[in-house]
């Protein structure tokens, strides 16, 4: 099966600095792909060279074997792609009804449509169902990272990608998330997740790849024999530079 993201060697970064080199990568329908590398290795970058958020210099980008790499973020966006930034970003002014009716943007569904959605998110996310009046600054880190994921799945994405989701979370609130993403998993969404906690990462995905330097040194099974070695190698080269 035709993998339903597919990033063929991308390249880019910010102004003429160029920080993802040569970043090759398959996200399957129903699958996660766990993007590993240390600080700054790169990951955030790729997510927004994918997201178009930032311009590729080459490469491609193709959802559901369709090049998209020439589509701006929106036009990305509503051609199924979700991209979750790190740290939580929500409109925290705006209620969580609000906040989730905001996800929908790029389609602007009719009255009917839109309902349905809101109620889906609402159905996943009790929790939020229970504070859809509540201006989203007032939820905790945990309920407003749902609440970034929700707004995200509003749109019925066929990927998600997820950048650094558990970061500051209590343990609870990430066993939550991982049920959440082996739940988005099972009802066929391919999920691209950037995640500093490498045992969340691994334990949760089907396929890993491993970046430095903008590059990718490791593109495998989540738990093939040689991914342990291949992070640590990467991570490790984090330690010995800083040192
Ligand atoms: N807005 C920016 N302008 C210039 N350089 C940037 C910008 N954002 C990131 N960089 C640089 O690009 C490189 C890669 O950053 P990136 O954020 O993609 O790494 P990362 O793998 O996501 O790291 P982290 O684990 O810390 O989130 C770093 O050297 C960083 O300093
Ligand atoms: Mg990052």
């Amino acid at each position: 099966m035709s993998p339903v993201l597919e990033v063929r060697s991308i390249a880019g970064g910010y102004g003429d600095l160029r920080v993802v080199r040569d970043v090759t990568l398959s996200v399957q329908r129903g699958k996660i792909t766990a993007l590993l590398g240390r600080n700054g290795a790169g990951k955030t970058t790729t997510l927004r060279l994918i997201s178009g958020l930032n311009r590729l210099e080459s490469g491609e980008v193709l959802l559901d074997g369709r090049d998209v790499s020439r589509l701006s973020a929106p036009k990305r966006a509503r051609s199924g792609l979700a991209y979750v930034q790190e740290g939580k970003r929500v409109f925290r002014e705006r209620t969580v009804r609000e906040n989730i009716v905001l996800g929908t943007y790029a389609e602007r569904p009719s009255g009917a449509q839109l309902a349905a959605r809101v109620d889906e998110a609402f159905e996943r996310f009790p929790a939020l169902a229970a504070k859809r009046d509540s201006p989203a600054g007032l939820l905790s880190g945990g309920q407003q990272q749902m609440l970034a994921i929700a707004q995200a799945l509003a749109a019925r994405p066929r990927v998600l990608m997820l950048d650094e989701p558990t970061t500051g979370l209590a343990p609870t609130i990430v066993d939550e998330l991982f049920d959440l993403v082996q739940a988005l998993r099972s009802e066929g969404l391919g999920v691209l997740l950037v995640e500093q906690a490498v045992d969340f990462s691994l334990g949760v995905a089907d396929d890993a790849v491993v970046i430095n330097l903008g590059g990718v040194v490791f593109r495998g099974a989540a738990d093939a024999p040689d991914v342990g070695a291949a992070v640590e190698a990467a991570y490790m080269g984090a330690h010995l530079g800083r040192g």
